[in-house]
C-alpha cells in the first residue's frame, strides 16, 4: 500500500509489516482528542498567517464533519491506516480537498500521539477520580450507620480488640482519600501540553504553543521539546497512582471475600454481585471482590510493562512508545469497570452486626481493657499486663470469658478489683473509651467522616 509518508521510500511495505506496525486498532478510541488537538491546531496556523484564515475555516469544518460523522456511527475507522492520526488526516483531504494537506505544518506525528494521550488520560484520570469520589462517599455513608456496631478488630488475623465497623470502613475511606490526592498531583503535571515541539526540535514557523494550550485546556506547555515528544512519565505514574489504588481495592476485596464466609459471616454480599455454582446449590461466591483483587495483578503488571519498556529509550521518539497505548488503557479500564462494580457492592451489603458482636464476644478482645483496669487503680501496665494474661489462661482452661468470671476470682489475681471491673471490660465501653483522636470511639468515627465528606 502507498503511504502518506511516502517519497524516500516508494517500495511498498509488506502487508504482515503494516499490520504490525499499526496500532489504530487500539489508538482509534483517542479520535475526540485527536481531532480536537487537531482544530487547534489549525486555528493557531491561521491566527498566525501561516495559513490564511479561510483555510483553517475549511479544516475545522472539515473536522467538525468527521468528529459528527464518527460520533454518530455513519463514518468507520478504515483500519488499513496505520494510526488514528493517519487516518483523521486522509479522510480530512479525502473530504476537502488539497487544503487538507496543510494540517500537519509545523507538526509531527510525535507531538500529535503526545497531546492525544495526555489528553485521553486527562479525561480518564477525572473519571477515575470522580468514581472514586462516590465510593469514598458511600463507604462514609455506611460507617455513619455503623459507627456504633462493634466487630473484632483483628492483627496477625487474630481478634485483638473491640473496634466498630464503621471505624474499620473509614480506615479505607482514608485510603482512598490519599489514592484521590495522587490522581490530582498526577493529572496537574500530566496538564501540559506538548503540541509544537513537533518531531524532536521544535519548529522554524512562527506558531503559538500557548494559545494552543490554553484552547485545549491545559496549565501549561512542555518546556523542551525533546522532553515534550519522549515523556511518558504521566501516564507510568497514573499506572503507578492505580496500582496503589489497586492494592487497596484489593485488600478490601479480600476482607469482603472473608467477612462473606460462613465462618465469618459478618455480612452478606447481595444477589446482584454474587454468582452461584454449577454444581454446589448451597453456594454463594463473592466473584465480583475476587476479580477486583485478581484484577489488581493486572494493573501492577500494565505498570511494569511500560516502565520496562522505556526504560532503555534514546531521545526522542522511538517507536516502542507506541506500546504505551494498550497497557495504560487496559489499567484505567479496568480500575473503572472495578470501581463500577465496588461501589453499588457496598452500599448493598447486609451487614451482620448480631455475629460481628458474638465474634467479638467470645475472644479475649477486651483483656487489653482489663489490664487497663488494673493501671488506673495503681498497678504499672507490665505488671498488669501479667495478671490480665493469666486471668485469660484461667479462663481458656476454665472454658470461661472474662464476662463470667466471679469477683471472687477476679480478687484471687490481685486484690485490685471490685464490681466495677465488669463495666471496664463492657465491649461497648471498651469502644467509647477509645476516645484518642483517629481512635474507634463513636464521637472520633463521626469526625472522620465529617473530614472525608469534607475533602470530596
Ligand atoms: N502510532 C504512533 C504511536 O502511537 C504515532 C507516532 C508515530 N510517529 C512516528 N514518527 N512514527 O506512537
Amino acid at each position: 500500500m502507498q503511504k502518506m509518508w511516502a517519497g524516500r521510500t516508494s517500495g511498498e511495505t509488506d502487508r504482515i509489516a503494516d499490520d504490525f506496525n499499526s496500532s489504530i486498532r487500539f489508538d482509534s478510541r483517542m479520535f475526540r482528542q485527536d481531532i480536537t488537538g487537531s482544530m487547534a491546531h489549525a486555528a493557531m496556523l491561521g491566527a498566525k498567517g501561516i495559513i490564511t484564515q479561510s483555510e483553517a475555516g475549511q479544516l475545522i469544518d472539515g473536522l467538525q464533519g468527521i468528529l459528527e460523522d464518527l460520533e454518530s456511527g455513519k463514518l468507520r475507522f478504515d483500519l488499513s491506516c496505520e494510526d488514528i492520526h493517519m487516518f483523521v488526516e486522509q479522510e480530512l483531504t479525502a473530504r476537502i480537498g488539497e487544503v487538507g494537506k496543510k494540517l500537519h505544518t509545523a507538526r509531527s506525528r510525535n507531538d500529535q500521539v503526545a497531546l492525544d494521550i495526555r489528553m485521553y488520560l486527562r479525561g480518564e484520570t477525572d473519571e477515575i477520580s470522580g468514581q472514586l469520589r462516590a465510593l469514598v462517599g458511600t463507604l462514609c455513608d455506611r460507617a455513619e450507620q455503623h459507627k456504633a456496631t462493634i466487630l473484632p478488630g483483628y492483627t496477625h488475623l487474630q481478634r485483638a480488640q473491640p473496634i466498630t465497623f464503621g471505624h474499620h470502613l473509614m480506615a479505607y475511606a482514608m485510603m482512598l482519600l490519599r489514592d484521590l490526592d495522587r490522581l490530582g498531583d498526577c493529572r496537574r503535571r500530566m496538564n501540559l501540553s506538548p503540541i509544537g515541539c513537533c518531531a524532536l526540535a521544535g519548529t522554524t514557523y512562527n506558531t503559538d504553543r500557548r494559545m494552543e494550550a490554553e484552547r485545549l485546556g491545559f496549565d501549561g506547555i512542555c518546556r523542551n521539546s525533546l522532553d515534550g515528544v519522549s515523556d511518558r512519565d504521566f501516564a507510568v505514574e497514573l499506572m503507578g497512582a492505580l496500582s496503589i489504588l489497586m492494592m487497596h481495592l484489593s485488600r478490601f476485596s479480600e476482607e469482603l471475600i472473608l467477612w462473606s464466609s460462613w465462618e465469618f459471616h459478618f455480612i452478606e454480599l447481595s444477589d446482584a454481585y454474587t454468582t452461584g455454582s454449577s454444581i454446589m446449590p448451597q453456594k454463594k461466591n463473592p466473584d465480583m471482590a475476587e476479580l477486583i483483587r485478581g484484577k489488581t495483578g493486572r494493573v501492577y503488571g500494565d505498570l511494569l510493562s511500560l516502565l520496562t519498556t522505556l526504560k532503555g529509550l534514546p531521545l526522542a521518539y522511538n517507536k516502542d512508545m507506541q506500546e504505551d497505548k494498550e497497557c495504560v488503557f487496559d489499567a484505567v479500564d479496568t480500575v473503572k469497570m472495578c470501581l463500577s462494580v465496588l461501589t453499588p457492592m457496598i452500599d448493598t451489603m447486609q451487614v451482620c452486626a448480631d455475629r460481628m458482636l458474638q465474634a467479638a464476644q467470645n475472644g479475649f478482645i477486651n483483656a487489653t481493657d482489663l489490664a487497663d483496669y488494673l493501671v488506673r487503680r495503681g498497678l504499672p501496665f507490665r505488671s498488669a499486663y501479667k495478671v490480665s494474661g493469666q486471668i485469660v489462661a484461667h479462663c481458656i482452661a476454665q472454658g470461661t470469658v472474662l464476662e463470667k468470671l466471679p469477683l471472687e476470682t477476679y480478687r484471687g489475681f490481685s486484690p485490685l478489683f471490685d464490681e466495677a471491673v465488669y463495666e471496664a471490660i463492657d465491649l461497648q465501653a471498651c469502644v467509647s473509651r477509645r476516645i484518642s483522636e483517629g481512635g474507634t470511639s463513636v464521637q472520633s468515627v463521626e469526625e472522620q467522616i465529617a473530614y472525608v465528606r469534607e475533602q470530596i
